[in-house]
């Protein structure tokens, strides 16, 4: 199962997110990373920064792969994925920008987009830790539900749930593109480790469905469940659905400090 970790807030999630990259870093210099867009990676994103600058960790060779991208955004918009990961993790993180990818959502050559970044990233030995949020319709990475639970990297056209989630991020909700190119959940299942972060009411039955609701393409946070080391970090709030939360209180309270998460 998943291991469900229950942390007061998206700081504390951060720490303990930054902690496990930080030493993943340390063992291997050329950590490959699996980068999460949205508002919910920032705060980890903003503890790692802290913790390379005051560790002094040297993240020169550490590569990256982002999850998603939206398809044909105008070269330079805010909200393409490419300039979000240059903001918020390329730059604060100092990591070297010709390592971190982000798929490419061009619509000239969008056919062979998915299937080149699946060759980058096999030829990257693969995601060592993947970063995920979980959206309201249950969706990883932009694998909307229905996605094949072996998909790999393509194009899907966003559910109206979503681009009304994002709209956020825009001038008007319908500059929100109907397309994106997403890691496929086959892909994101490669990763060796899933760190899955999610917080606020709003996302309590996504993470029930994904942790304990039957394995579906319907619920595709439920794949995590088909993956050997999935750490689920979440506040009470996102935790609010779940039925075994006091196991998962007592088997974080009594693990070896060893095993990390
Ligand atoms: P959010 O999005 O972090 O902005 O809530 C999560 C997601 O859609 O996967």
């Amino acid at each position: 199962m998943a291991e469900v970790v229950i942390v007061p807030g998206e700081a504390e999630a951060g720490e303990l997110v930054a902690g496990a990259i930080v030493a993943l870093i340390r063992e291997k210099p050329d950590a490959v990373l699996g980068l999460a867009t949205g508002s919910t990676p920032i705060a980890t994103y903003q503890a790692l920064a802290r913790r390379i600058h005051d560790d002094r960790v040297d993240v020169r060779g550490v590569r990256g792969f982002a999850l998603d991208e939206y398809v044909g955004l105008p070269p330079g918009h805010p909200e393409h994925y490419r300039a979000v990961i240059t903001r918020e993790v390329v730059e604060p993180l100092g990591l070297t920008p010709e390592l971190v990818r982000v798929p490419n959502g061009d619509p000239a050559g969008i056919e062979h987009a998915g299937a080149d970044y699946e060759r980058a990233i096999v030829a990257a030995g693969g995601v060592d830790l993947q970063i995920l949020g979980i959206g309201r319709t249950g969706h990883i990475g932009f694998n909307e539900p229905g996605s094949s639970l072996a998909s790999l990297t393509r194009v899907k056209t966003l559910t109206e749930q979503t681009r009304t989630d994002n709209a956020r991020f825009f001038d008007s909700p319908s500059d929100v593109p109907m397309h994106c190119i997403t890691q496929g959940i086959g892909t994101i299942l490669r990763a060796r480790h899933l760190v899955l972060l999610a917080f606020g009411e709003a996302k309590a039955p996504a993470v029930a469905a994904a942790v304990e609701g039957p394995v579906s393409a319907n619920q595709p946070g439920s794949a995590i469940q088909l993956h050997p080391h999935t750490t689920v970090i979440v506040d009470e709030a996102a935790a609010s659905g779940l039925e075994h939360l006091d196991y998962y209180r007592h088997a974080w309270a009594n693990k070896p400090a060893w095993q990390g998460i």
